[in-house]
């Protein structure tokens, strides 16, 4: 390998794996956070840079108007707060990074900073914050919506949202705090200031309450696949994610196309790491384990789906193309995949098996070796930064198993992936190399 590849673990504050036969009890524990601490030590041992949480905020309603595909199924339900995990899972890792998702359309931007700059503090520097702007219509109404705002609003606030959380991380000079005990001075009042800040969306006056950890700013993800979301990420995140849907060129494609935004934004193609999200399917018999989804399993990568992208997919022929003309006000890169698969005429069933399970276009099917030598060839060919393992609807403790202790030694062998952090910040890390 010319360049080690960075590596963080995908997933859910939710039970793991509940459909799969085989493992049927696992991870019932899920909700006091013990599972969830096991596969965090475990990445760690493994030296990922990060594990990553998803989120979302509501039961969906996509299957008919009704909350049963999402109850039955469980494809976003149950789904705990990730951000309180965080502060569980600092306490039992040292080094690995703690990403977790919390969005600009549903949060004000002072309780945000405040919880990312306490996470940051509990963990002695390894807060990431994945920035989303939502796109399920449930989760507006929660938050006192009438209707989600469109995507372009939606980025218009997560654009003023993340200035103003920016400015009250940096409320605090980095000298404030003296602790003079002689005169009695914690902070320098001079040293503390209010932002002050009147835009379209937020009127926060700051300073932040809370004191300036490790990082000062978590590290900023995002995942934005749309042109506008292109634009937020290459104006604000340092770890920008994309999926490895299109295979190598369009991973390349993307990965320049966002470097070239952020030269128009002023800043260096440097100052950010791309990585992509991907399936791995590691069994030695090499068989593909999409021809293995039950109904049930089907059923939940549907609900997903419709949940994010804002339509219900239950209303569509499975088994015909999804009609080129719909639209939703959702997740606009999603649906615009599922049209683009129905154009070449492939089913929704497929389409939906595709996105979810992986098309295998970089070969990470079977053997822990070959899935490997896979990984650490495309990312020889895209020129970098690393991928995030995703769990599928069959993960389950076999499947990070198969991960953990088949694909990562051969990486490790390979000089593809790290074997020692860099530094106690999830920051030092992602930048090391
Ligand atoms: C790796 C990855 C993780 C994501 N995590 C979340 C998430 O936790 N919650 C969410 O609402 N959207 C999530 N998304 C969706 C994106 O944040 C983004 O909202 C979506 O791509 C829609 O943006 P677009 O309309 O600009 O394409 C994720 C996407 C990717 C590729």
């Amino acid at each position: 390998m010319s360049r080690m590849f960075h590596l963080g673990f995908f997933s859910s504050f939710s039970p793991p794996a509940w459909h799969a036969a085989t493992d049927r009890a696992h991870g019932e524990n899920w909700a006091t956070g013990a599972y969830h601490a096991d596969l965090a030590r475990r990445v760690e041992e493994a030296c990922f840079d990060f594990l990553f949480f998803e989120d979302t905020s509501g039961v969906s309603r996509t299957r008919g108007g009704t909350m049963d595909a999402d109850l039955r199924n469980s494809h976003s339900t149950p789904k705990n707060d990730p951000v309180a995990l965080l502060s569980y899972l600092s306490a039992v890792t040292g080094r690995l990074g703690l990403i977790a998702t919390a969005s600009t359309t549903l949060y004000p931007p002072y309780l945000l900073a405040r919880l990312f700059s306490t996470i940051d503090g509990l963990s002695g520097g390894r807060a990431g914050w994945n920035i989303v702007t939502s796109s399920e219509e449930e989760a507006a109404h929660n938050f006192g919506y009438d209707v989600l705002p469109t995507p372009a609003e939606r980025y218009d606030r997560a654009e003023e949202f993340t200035d103003v959380a920016r400015k009250l991380w940096n409320s605090w000079d980095e000298d404030a705090v003296v602790r003079d005990y002689e005169n009695g001075i914690h902070t320098d009042p001079a040293k503390v200031h209010e932002i002050n800040h009147v835009g379209k969306h937020f009127t926060v006056r700051g300073p932040l309450n809370s004191l300036p950890s490790p990082q000062r700013t978590p590290v900023l993800a995002q995942a934005g696949g749309s042109p506008r979301g292109r634009d937020f990420a290459a104006r604000n995140a340092e770890l920008i994610m994309a999926t490895t849907t299109g295979g190598i060129e369009a991973m390349k494609a993307f990965r320049e196309d966002i470097h070239g935004r952020m030269k128009t934004f002023g800043r260096s193609p440097d100052s950010c790491r791309v990585m992509y999200a991907t399936h791995l399917h590691v069994s030695g018999d090499g068989h593909d384990p999409r021809r293995d989804a039950t109904d049930a399993q089907l059923a939940a990568m549907l609900g997903k789906h419709a949940a994010h992208i804002g339509l219900d997919l239950f209303r569509y022929d499975l088994d015909a193309p999804l009609p080129a003309d719909v639209t939703s006000n959702g997740t606009t890169s999603m649906l615009e995949s599922l049209k683009e698969k129905g154009r070449q005429g492939i089913s929704l069933r497929d389409a939906i098996l595709d996105l979810c399970l992986g098309e295998d276009e970089l070969g990470l099917v079977g053997a822990p070796e070959r899935v490997a030598e896979n990984l650490a060839g495309a990312m020889e060919e895209v020129g970098g930064d690393g991928f995030i393992v995703m769990a599928t609807q069959n993960a389950n403790a076999a499947h990070t198993d198969a991960i953990l202790d088949g694909v990562v030694p051969h990486l490790k062998q390979l000089g593809a992936m790290r074997t020692a952090y860099a530094g106690p910040t999830l920051r030092e890390n992602l930048f090391a190399f």
